[in-house]
């Protein structure tokens, strides 16, 4: 056979293979190690050089035809293949969604993710720390000696063993442990939020033995005042999604900030329920003791081995089921914990629907 008619047989079978098999069938046949082209390529060794200046062009030539075809078909029938699959899967959008989607997001954790989105925009990071806690971090490093009477206040849930330094261990009361815990192992400057459960012996219809707080802390040079209550300001006018959100700064008391200043919000009254926004002190408005906060105890600093000559900074606590009844208008603390199916249906909130600052941290159940 020439190399003309043998190139012309093989470029007519390669367009004809029907499928993957037979052309790689096709391909050992011309191009394999016993392949009648690579036969052809062989004897250019055996060919006198004036031979092999004609013969060897054409069936170089002839091997470059037979992959440029192979490469080709093998196109066109991967091609038809991928046309073929996609024609024969189908994916029915005009089917109805389910009735009713399965599951929702519970309103703490929902307050949780708008939380932390405020937050994360003003720069801080959320921060974690055990709830098994000891009473040195619960406790001692926050300013409350053994001997100290708020310790008595907290209505602490003990553990009967200590750990293995002779520490009391506890169910944390509150989040402020997470500051000692983040500064210790962080230094600073710091910014966190520290969310998460907290639990104390007490049960009525706004107390729960277990509940949710998040921690605010922020650690740096020259921090005063001023800016614990631009940020408290700040994160409830962007949590209540209002903007004529009014603090009041009271002196208060914990042994961990000083001076400590309990803030409370304005609220008026829109149809016989309590609002949060507007000046408390203006005729039918009130006030609502919101959060407890303060400058960081320098003791507090030192405990957790930072030097409080260099480092100032803030600090405030807030209940997170309290910031989710009052936004959300549940009035009994004890069913967010009760698990009742009818409460989440109702209370619940979509997974799809992600707290943003740009859509509204505040979707709607
Ligand atoms: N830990 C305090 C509480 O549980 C709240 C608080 C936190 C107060 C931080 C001041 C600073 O009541």
């Amino acid at each position: 056979m020439t190399i003309e008619s043998l190139g012309s047989e093989a470029l007519e079978r390669i367009t004809a293979a029907g499928d993957a098999a037979a052309l790689e069938a096709l391909r050992v046949e011309y191009l394999g190690k016993q392949g009648s082209v690579s036969g052809l390529l062989k004897t250019l060794g055996k060919m006198s050089p004036e031979e092999r200046q004609t013969e060897g062009p054409k069936i170089h030539a002839l091997r470059q035809s037979v992959t440029d075809a192979l490469a080709s078909r093998k196109e066109a029938i991967d091609a038809a293949a991928l046309e073929q699959q996609l024609a024969s899967e189908t994916f029915d959008l005009t089917l109805p969604a389910p009735e009713r989607p399965r599951g929702s997001v519970h309103p703490v954790s929902q307050v949780m993710d708008e939380l932390a989105e405020i937050f994360a925009d003003l720069g801080f990071a959320v921060a974690t720390g055990p709830e098994v806690e000891d009473d040195w971090h619960n406790f001692t490093a926050l300013n409350m000696p053994e001997s100290h009477p708020a310790r008595a206040m907290h209505d602490t849930f003990y553990f009967p063993d200590r750990d293995e330094e002779g520490r009391r261990m506890l169910l944390r009361t509150h989040t402020s442990p997470v500051q000692i815990r983040t500064m210790v192992a962080e230094g600073a400057p710091l910014r966190i939020i520290a969310p998460g459960r907290v639990y104390r012996s007490d049960s009525d219809a706004t107390h729960t033995p277990m509940f949710h707080q998040v921690e605010g802390l922020v650690i740096d040079k020259g921090i005063h005042l001023g800016h614990l209550k631009w940020t408290l300001e700040t994160f409830l006018k962007a949590f209540f999604e209002r903007d004529d959100i009014v603090l009041r700064l009271r002196p208060s008391y914990f042994p961990f900030t000083e001076p400590s200043v309990e803030v409370d919000v304005g609220w008026e009254n829109v149809g016989g329920r309590r609002v949060l926004g507007g000046d408390g002190d203006a005729p039918g408005h009130g006030w609502m003791e919101l959060l407890g906060s303060g400058m960081v105890n320098r003791r507090v600093i030192e405990f957790a081995g930072l030097d409080p000559d260099e480092w100032q900074g803030f600090a405030f606590g807030v209940g997170v089921d309290r910031l989710a009844m009052l936004k959300y208008g549940m009035d009994d603390l004890r069913a967010f914990f009760d698990g009742d199916i009818r409460w989440l249906q109702h209370y619940g909130f979509s997974a799809f629907d992600q707290p943003t600052l740009s859509a509204g941290v505040g979707a709607r159940p």
